[in-house]
């Protein structure tokens, strides 16, 4: 089998891997031998042993009375606001400074998404800003986990149970993070994840949402389904969705959770390493890490403020791709982008931590197979792109 970089359709000359991708996916357990065992037991659709060990065991780890396993990350959000009956007039608040998944979920019901700055010490939607965005029309918040740092729950959770809200958090970068030494995926009515192929767990395309109320389980999973009634094959009390996850990427999945420790004290070494050896350089900053908070370290972060560094954020992304290395710049933010930005306007939204957060920020390569070396030649580049 080809290495994950390959895979992943990254350069190789002969053994000489001459670029760095920003993330790859670690397959070097037993996920070779699980697929092939799905296929050839021939449940390679969406029922088989592999979902159901996934659900039970992903469940479990978020502390969550049930895991119900989707297609992706997008269809997760989808799903969870179909389930909680968000309609055609309702608003929803959402973080600008995220993948645009969160807000066009919002948009496949009809809803609109309202914009809401995020808190510089978490970069999440911040709890403070909340109140000022509630209107008769609001029906909830989605709260994203950004890069990985939990959104703080509590407060968030509080203000939602005031204006009898429901909140879904967008765990989607988020895997096994810890909030308050709450795992994330049982701290909100719903929470869904993506297993994309650059997060820390990966299937290619796949996605999860956990939850604790039995009806809304219920209706998920009915809605998952084509809605049919689970009671009565062929039964379709509502108009359902076909969202469902194959055995086959479940297999996947039960491969890496059997690591779970290995893949993220890995990551952990690498966000380690990035934190010593570019401690120090003006103009760089990293992610601040709440004091209740154990994020998931999903793709390390820097930001780049221009007038320290004496280099913009872009210049020095430009100088690290010239060495074949791949970096991200942070999301542009949604409400600055054409489905999003009339409305957001109308509205007079202002967002500057996200804006500035936008602009500076970036994310360096991140992932298992990542050597000492590599991450050396990275902060050296870092190091000596200031001016
Ligand atoms: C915050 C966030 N929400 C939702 C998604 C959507 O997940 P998917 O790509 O699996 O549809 C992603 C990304 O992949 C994401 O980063």
């Amino acid at each position: 089998m080809s290495s994950p970089i390959e895979a992943c359709g990254w350069i190789v000359n002969g053994d000489v891997l001459v670029n760095i991708p920003v993330a790859a996916p670690d397959l070097s357990g037993n996920e070779e031998r699980y697929v092939v065992e799905a296929i050839r037991s021939s449940w390679i659709s969406s029922t088989g042993p592999f979902i159901q060990r996934f659900e039970r065991e992903f469940a479990e780890l978020c502390g969550a009375g049930a895991a119900i396993a989707v297609c992706n990350g997008t269809v997760a959000l989808h799903l969870a606001l179909l389930a909680l009956d968000v309609r055609p007039g309702d608003e929803v608040l959402v973080p600008s400074l995220t993948y645009i998944a969160t807000a066009n979920a919002v948009r496949y019901v009809g809803a609109e998404p309202v914009f809401v700055d995020v808190d510089p010490a978490t970069w999440c939607i911040d709890p403070a800003r909340l109140e000022a965005r509630i209107t008769r029309r609001t029906k909830g918040i989605i709260p994203v986990d950004l890069y990985g740092h939990p959104a703080d729950m509590d407060a968030i959770n509080h203000i939602a149970a005031v204006h009898g809200l429901w909140v879904v958090e967008d765990a989607a970068e988020a895997h096994l993070a810890r909030y308050k030494g709450r795992p994330t995926g049982g701290l909100a009515s719903i929470s869904t994840f993506s297993f994309y192929g650059n997060k820390i767990f990966t299937c290619g395309e796949g996605g999860v949402l956990t939850v604790s109320n039995p009806q809304l389980e219920m209706r998920i999973r009915t809605l998952r389904g084509q809605g049919m009634d689970p009671q009565r094959r062929y039964f379709f009390p509502v108009t359902g969705y076909n969202f469902r996850l194959t055995n086959v990427a479940c297999a996947m999945l039960c491969a890496q959770f059997e690591r779970r420790n290995e893949i993220i004290a890995k990551r952990e070494r690498i966000f380690a390493r990035y934190r010593e050896l570019l401690d120090g350089i003006p103009g760089i900053g990293f992610q601040p890490v709440a004091a209740w908070a154990q994020p998931a370290p999903w793709l390390f972060c820097i930001t780049v403020d221009e007038r320290a560094f004496g280099r913009t954020r872009d210049e020095l992304m430009h100088a690290l791709a010239a060495a074949g290395i791949d970096t991200r710049p942070f999301f542009i933010p949604l409400h600055s982008l054409p489905p999003f930005r009339e409305e957001s306007a109308r509205r007079g939204e202002r967002l500057p931590v996200t804006d500035t957060l936008s602009c500076g920020g970036m994310n360096l390569p991140t992932y298992g197979a990542l050597t000492e070396q590599d991450i050396v030649r990275i902060a050296e580049i870092v190091r000596k792109s200031r001016r």
